[in-house]
């Protein structure tokens, strides 16, 4: 099936907001985490059937320093501190993947900032699920 997107704007946020003062952003805007541990966005994602799937996360981050971020798919850590790293400027938007697992129905794919910068600016994540995906309807 093809990817489905799902924005960070329409997800469970904790401890961040949603702006669209940087252009580039796909949707209605993007999260702005705020800049502390534990800051996090909470994607809920249907899966037509269990098997690998592929997230494909877009972000900028328009400070030098990496903004690594725990992702966890229903509960568990599934990529410790993966890197968001440095886009040069908040409106220079990218994308940084990583495979995960997805069970049948619903899961819960949370992204948390681990250092005291908070996440990146998150803009949306593309899930490219082997499995079939349907659209969030959250
Ligand atoms: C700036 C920028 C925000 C960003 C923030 C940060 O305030 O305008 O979009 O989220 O820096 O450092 O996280």
């Amino acid at each position: 099936a093809a990817p489905v997107q799902y924005q960070a704007e329409n997800a469970t946020i904790s401890n961040g907001l949603v702006e669209s003062n940087h252009a580039g952003f796909t949707g209605s805007g993007f999260v702005n985490y705020d800049n502390e541990i534990g800051s996090s966005v909470e994607f809920t994602v249907n899966a037509a059937a269990a098997g690998p799937a592929n997230l494909t996360f877009r972000f900028a981050n328009g400070q030098t320093a990496d903004r690594p971020m725990d992702v966890s798919v229903n509960g568990s850590v599934v990529a410790s501190r993966l890197s968001f790293p440095s886009t040069g400027a908040w409106t220079s938007w990218t994308t940084k993947s990583t495979s995960i697992t997805l069970k049948a129905g619903t899961n819960k794919i949370k992204t948390v900032a681990t250092t005291s910068n908070g996440g990146p600016n998150l803009d949306r994540v593309d899930v490219d699920a082997q499995g079939g995906g349907t659209p969030d309807t959250v």
